[in-house]
């Protein structure tokens, strides 16, 4: 076939993602039998975070009793109970299972939710870094604004970076726990974008016109460490339930991110029309993938210890780097981190423009700094402007999703004497 064949204009100009070149980078210097430290993906090691037994072996109960038809078009009626209930049961916002939509893990729903509100030419706003916004809204042909956060704000908008911009936009999306971050908003940070949401929204209704909605991707939810707390718009405003959707699933918080299981939860006839959309789509979880969850689910005790166990690895890992690059920090070199707060990432300052590499090269920007950490230091990090921001910014995100607690100590001995050997 000839390869140069036209397709569709979106196809043609999709871009690909930057974390997964910087994976495929890694994946040839190990296929080279190079050692180098992977800290690059939001997945897990299942050697050192499994999926919890009793989730697998719910999944192949079902498989076994012959659960292998369609599932139900918007997610089969028991999981969606018990996740309402399970939310109900750890002090979340309250939904009904009609409230809720099913979908193979979150992006189908992502996905669904702006296809649902977002139409051609209409404005997205979301924050950089983060997660796959700008492919969401190029897929469905929208205009972006993209709000740079700062790193003293722990790269959580405000809504005073959002007020200039709230009458031109149709969504507002937002992420939290932080992907790439590692951190969470405070309560005043979303109250205050909840309430310029309402007020907006106030008008719009009044004269008839589609509101903004907001896109509160929680898939990290339950990933939380120390003082860190899970806000929900809904339980600060409970009147912005009928503006918004919620992501949640089992990728994450239970390290399923094969099993494909997500949900969103909102307005009853925002979900029916995100389930409408899929169904062309067949993006549903398999059912007993689906089956599975729900009987997990419904075995609160045992998610809690599984979950407790989950925290305390994760959150020995971010500690352990966090520490270590305070460590080099104080004894001199240009880095630093943020206090992890939650999910599986660390932010990481390296501010190293303008040094020279042993082997000669400058350091101008976060792509070389990238390039450096790859070739010469051998860890591999993904820089934010993987996530939209803009490259002159030398934050980085460090993933402990396959970091063993004894490599910790020898990547920051191994940064140390990277580090000491720039000039
Ligand atoms: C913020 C965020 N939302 C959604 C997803 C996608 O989750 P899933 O694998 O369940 O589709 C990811 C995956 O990395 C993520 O980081």
């Amino acid at each position: 076939m000839n390869n140069k064949m036209k397709t569709s204009d979106i196809s043609e100009n999709l871009k690909g993602s930057e974390i997964l070149n910087i994976g495929g980078k890694v994946r040839e210097l190990l296929m080279k039998g190079e050692k180098i430290y992977n800290l690059t993906i939001g997945d897990f090691d299942t050697s050192i975070f499994s999926t919890p037994k009793l989730l697998k072996d719910a999944v192949i109960d079902a498989y076994n009793s012959g659960y292998t038809n369609y599932p139900v078009a918007n997610g089969e009626p028991e999981l969606r109970k018990n996740a309402a209930e399970y939310l109900k049961k750890v002090g979340g916002p309250d939904y009904i299972e009609n409230e809720i939509l099913v979908s193979a893990g979150a992006r189908p729903l992502i996905y669904s939710f702006y296809r649902t509100v977002v139409d051609p030419g209409d404005t997205v706003l979301f924050p950089v870094p983060s997660w796959n916004n700008d492919a969401y809204s190029f897929l469905n042909r929208a205009e972006t604004i993209e709000i740079p956060t700062k790193p003293e704000n722990k790269f959580i908008p405000t809504a005073e970076e959002i007020l200039p911009h709230i009458s031109k936009v149709s969504l507002i999306a937002l992420c939290s726990p932080l992907n790439p971050g590692g951190t969470v908003f405070e309560r005043t940070q979303l109250e205050e974008i909840c309430e310029l949401i309402l007020n907006e929204n106030k008008k719009r209704l009044s004269e008839n016109r589609k509101p903004v909605y907001l896109l509160f991707d929680s898939i990290y939810w339950q990933l939380n460490y120390g003082d860190a707390e899970f806000l929900h718009p809904v339980l600060i405003r409970p009147e912005i339930k009928d503006f918004m959707i919620s992501i949640d699933g089992i990728s994450k918080a239970f390290s399923a991110t094969g099993l494909r299981v997500g949900w969103a939860y909102g307005p009853e006839d925002i979900i029916k029309k995100m389930s409408a959309l899929l169904t062309h789509v067949g993006a549903w979880a398999p059912k007993p993938e689906q089956l599975g969850t729900a009987a997990f689910l419904a075995q609160f005790d045992e998610v809690q210890k599984y979950l407790d166990h989950h925290r305390f690895e994760l959150s020995e890992r971010l500690n352990g780097f966090y520490n270590g690059f305070k460590q080099l920090k104080s004894e001199g070199f240009s880095v630093d981190a943020i206090k992890p707060e939650a999910a599986l990432y660390l932010s990481v300052n390296l501010e190293l423009k303008g040094k020279q590499t042993p082997a000669g090269k400058m350091l101008n920007s976060a792509r070389e700094i990238t390039d450096w950490l790859i070739d010469e230091v051998r860890v591999a990090l993904v820089p934010f402007y993987a996530f939209g921001s803009s490259d002159e910014l030398c934050w980085f995100r460090l993933s402990v999703g396959r970091a063993s607690l004894d490599d910790i100590p020898k990547i920051i001995e191994t940064f140390r004497k990277s580090l000491s050997e720039l000039k």
